[in-house]
């Protein structure tokens, strides 16, 4: 890596990250069925129509994932919760084994000196809860609410940090838009419905912990750089849009208390009644803001319906997942968000890193792609920190190799390889280096 951990201001944090679905076995420990188990057993949407039965069985192997995490030097874990873990079917009695498995959980972070950073959820919806209309169903906010106050109530008191909720731009566009994500819907007032009681659910989880005295509570948004295909006022515009709603949507709605006009134009027909009364919860006081960040896009403009603008290939090179390599966005965001939206509110980069076609050759994974592409974003988060961001941690998507969606396991995004048939270990290159980096 071409930095390490002196390079920064003391007390600046590193950590890893992963998500419940991706990486515990959703098929054990009396987990209720989500609306990605049934998206997965759909044919067409999941490479192989894979799913996260099995993950990598962190549910119990999560001694040896957080001993891999402590041993690499990181001083943060950021982990989710799984909604239908804890509650089976999304409300009522929860599930014992959930339960004491977020409290093992917890305690095996405390015990490796690790700072527990939870996220609330992380995309597997209970199904019962998808059959009420989801994320169009505003009656959510209270569900999750409960939820919060569940989860909570038995871990609450030795969270380091909390989010509700991981990207809420991949909840209401990407999978009510762009139909890629469960429930896999492409309807524009289901987006409108679902992109607004995001943040409504945001903001009352956040009132919820509130009121169970806890500290440290934040929001993650992920963000993507737009760069119009050429210099035209068509295409200027067209990557305004897609600013607005990947971007600043979210931002404006929480530190703001609006929504952007131009992204109003397309879904204020299809809002729900009464969202403009919404922001006193939407904008509840968070204490940090956390960004994901993996590339950017390029937009044209054309004359299909709102939004009318598609994407176009970049010249950048590209990672496995055909996404241009850009770490001056990351910079960018960083001093933007601060310049523009939350001031001198900590910021935290919560998710940053690629998928390479990684290969285990004689117990050797030489991902040097990835130590490349992390040392290329941490030189531009040091760029934001040197512009006075007040930027207080980085942490690299993700611990291990998981279950990326709707491209299953093909997409490997670790530091850790992970064997899907024997569901060993094998720290790759990358670990090693970042290992060192965090020692010196
Ligand atoms: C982010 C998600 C994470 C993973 C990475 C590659 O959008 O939060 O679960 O899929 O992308």
């Amino acid at each position: 890596m071409q930095f390490k951990r002196s390079d920064f201001p003391a007390g600046f944090q590193f950590g890893a990250a992963t998500s419940s679905y991706q990486i515990e076995g959703h098929a054990y420990g009396g987990a209720g069925k989500t609306h990605w188990d049934s998206f997965a057993a759909t044919p067409g949407n999941v490479v192989r129509a894979e799913n996260g039965d099995i993950g990598c069985d962190h549910y119990h192997l999560y001694e040896q994932d957080l001993d891999l995490v402590a041993a690499a030097g990181f001083d943060c874990y950021r982990f989710s919760t799984s909604w239908a873990r804890v509650l089976p079917t999304g409300r009522g009695t929860p599930n014992p084994e959930g339960l004491d498995f977020y409290d093992r959980l917890t305690d095996a972070m405390l015990e490796r000196g690790l700072k527990p950073c939870a996220t609330l959820y992380h995309w597997e919806l209970p199904s019962p809860l998808a059959d009420l209309g989801g994320w169009r169903n505003r009656d959510i906010a209270g569900w999750f609410a409960d939820f919060t106050e569940t989860i909570m109530g038995r871990i609450g008191d030795r969270m380091y940090s909390v989010a509700p909720i991981n990207e809420p731009w991949c909840v209401g566009w990407l999978s009510h838009f762009l139909g890629h994500h469960a429930p896999g819907l492409r309807d524009v007032r289901a987006t409108a419905r679902a992109m607004h009681h995001v943040l409504l659910a945001h903001g009352s989880a956040i009132q919820t912990m509130r009121g169970l005295g806890m500290e440290n509570l934040g929001a993650v948004f992920n963000m993507e750089w737009a760069t119009p295909v050429d210099q035209t006022p068509q295409a200027t515009q067209a990557a305004a849009l897609y600013d607005g709603y990947y971007n600043r949507f979210f931002l404006e709605g929480v530190f703001k208390g609006r929504y952007p006009d131009n992204v109003m134009e397309g879904l204020g027909p299809h809002m729900p009644d009464g969202w403009q009364d919404d922001f006193d919860t939407i904008g509840s006081q968070v204490d940090w803001c956390g960004i994901n960040y993996y590339t950017r896009k390029m937009l044209a403009p054309n004359d299909g319906p709102w939004p009318g603008h598609h994407e176009v290939p970049g010249p950048l090179p590209k990672t496995q997942m055909g996404w241009e390599i850009y770490p001056q966005g990351l910079r960018d965001f960083l001093i933007r968000t601060a310049q523009e939206y939350t001031g001198e509110l900590p910021l935290y980069v919560t998710e940053n890193g690629m998928a390479n076609d990684d290969h285990l050759v004689d117990d050797v994974v030489n991902d040097q792609a990835r130590i490349d592409y992390l040392s290329s974003h941490v030189a531009a988060v040091k760029e934001a920190i040197a512009a006075g961001v007040p930027l207080r941690g980085y942490m690299v998507w993700s611990l291990m190799d998981n279950y990326e969606w709707a491209l299953g396991y093909e997409k490997r995004f670790g530091l850790v390889h992970v064997d899907f048939e024997t569901l060993r270990r094998t720290p790759k290159a990358s670990y090693m280096a970042l290992k060192s980096a965090l020692s010196g």
